[in-house]
């Protein structure tokens, strides 16, 4: 009982708190435009980021391991801001790349990975159609997140246990989030190795809970 008044004040905490501060992320967003968030709290262990709806353009590629899949996946989205739209237009790089990780998948086994790119402000209420079928324009709902930031480039041996540590930390103060899949968040290109930033997120159900303070 007293777990549950703990965590109700959390969640009211957590609410109450919101909108701090308008931020947008590493030092690369001095560079390209960022997608822009609300930050709710912060940690050591993890951050709780509000962002609201927004438009990006997307591919799927199935392969039995994310790297396999991302050298198809971002070759298709570099594509299509390179002039493969309706427009013929060239499209600003922006950051991050994200990457849709399936949890749970059998060793040995293909799984669908989905590479996505954000518009740039220009291009949110109205971006080109993709020429190649398998690029698609696509919403991702407003959503607060739980994030877990590392350095580094997103390989599936370096993210999957930062996953793994953000998952239990957040089932150790028993926040409810979409077990189902993670965002893998890249803010530098597949050849900045040094000093890459990278996230893993989960997208929280409901009203998230902030870290509690150590
Ligand atoms: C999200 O939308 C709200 C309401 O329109 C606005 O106040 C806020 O600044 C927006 N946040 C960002 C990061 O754009
Ligand atoms: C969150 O906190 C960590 C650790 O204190 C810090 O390194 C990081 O810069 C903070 N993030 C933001 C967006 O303030």
């Amino acid at each position: 009982f007293r777990r549950l008044i703990g965590l109700t004040l959390l969640s009211f905490l957590a609410v109450t708190g919101a909108r701090k501060s308008r931020s947008s992320g590493p030092s690369i967003c001095a560079e390209v435009e960022c997608f822009e968030f609300d930050e709710v709290c912060n940690s050591t262990d993890f951050e709780v980021r509000h962002y609201n709806t927004s438009m990006w353009v997307s591919t799927e590629s199935r392969a039995y391991i994310m790297e396999m899949a991302a050298f198809e996946g971002l070759h298709r989205l570099y594509s299509y801001i390179q002039g493969e739209n309706a427009y013929g237009v060239i499209i600003d790089m922006t950051a991050p790349v994200l990457v849709k990780v399936p949890r749970y998948k059998g060793f040995l086994e293909a799984a669908t990975y989905t590479f996505s790119l954000l518009l740039p402000a220009e291009y949110q209420q109205s971006a080109p159609e993709p020429t190649n079928p398998n690029v698609f324009l696509s919403e991702l709902p407003e959503m607060h997140v739980y994030v877990k930031p590392f350095s580094g480039w997103i390989l599936t041996m370096t993210s999957k246990p930062y996953a793994k540590s953000l998952a239990r930390d957040l089932n150790d103060i028993g926040a409810s989030f979409n077990n189902a899949f993670y965002y893998n968040a890249a803010y530098n290109s597949p050849m900045a190795l040094l000093n890459a930033h990278s996230e893993v997120w989960f997208i929280a159900n409901g009203n998230p809970m902030c870290p509690i303070p150590s």
